[in-house]
């Protein structure tokens, strides 16, 4: 069996649940030994463990769709917007949106998580926007303006979904500050996504999602997201 594991794309907590499996068959050989050692003393995943496997997103922002002034750092798994761009250059937020879409006619439940290291600044308010957008985006503004409906926005003191449509704003979730993880929960059977911050479940968020979406996020400086992909 140990012939046809990869172990270099499996992080410590699922070695550490193969080798209680094998561990479970009752050897005691020196090598399966040395192994559960390891894997028992490294139950801690590095943040840029290999985490894709078939059928899943690996956790990266879309280096292909990167807007000016976007650095993506940490194997894909860290965007940034550091500075404000100079005169001459698109002023205003950008999109950064993942490079896997979700795919609702895959079925299931995927979570995912952003870890808001740094909110933005927008007109001296902190702000964080975090959602979906469809196969066509544009990553050169801000996630509210492109009218897709699956925006969650935090802003000064206020929390909200962005709503197009009815031109107005619902209140939901609650206020993000640096280092809060806001976890997008899509059940792709019911085409609905939920979001939590900090553990916290503030209920459906959004219905009727499309077959393929990507998780995306608004970035003004000094902005910076990092995804955490869970199984
Ligand atoms: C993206 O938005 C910018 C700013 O509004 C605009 O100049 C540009 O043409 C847009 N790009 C596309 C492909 O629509």
């Amino acid at each position: 069996m140990i012939r046809h594991v990869n172990f270099l794309l499996l992080c410590p907590h699922r070695l550490s649940t193969l080798v209680h499996a094998i561990s479970a068959l009752g050897t005691t050989a020196p090598h399966f030994l040395a192994l559960a050692h390891y894997a028992c003393a490294n139950t801690v995943c590095s943040p840029d463990h290999p985490s894709g496997y078939r059928g899943r997103m690996h956790g990266e922002w879309d280096q292909d769709h990167l807007g000016i002034g976007l650095v993506v750092s940490d194997n894909g798994a860290c965007v940034e917007y550091p500075h404000r761009p100079t005169v001459g250059f698109l002023q205003g937020g950008r999109t950064a949106r993942l490079s896997q879409p979700l795919t609702m006619s895959s079925g299931g439940h995927h979570r995912l998580s952003i870890v808001i290291e740094r909110t933005g600044v927008y007109s001296q308010q902190s702000l964080t926007e975090v959602g979906l957008v469809g196969a066509r985006f544009n990553e050169s503004i801000a996630l509210w303006t492109a009218q897709t409906g699956w925006s969650f926005q935090s802003y000064g003191g206020k929390s909200f979904l962005v709503t197009p449509n009815r031109n107005g704003r619902d209140r939901y979730g609650k206020v993000i500050v640096n280092g809060d993880v806001v976890t997008l929960r899509l059940d792709m059977n019911e085409r609905t996504c939920a979001l939590e911050i900090n553990g916290e479940d503030f209920g459906v968020a959004w219905k009727d999602l499309p077959d393929k979406v990507y998780p995306a996020v608004t970035l003004f400086p000094p902005a910076m997201y990092r995804i955490v992909t869970e199984d």
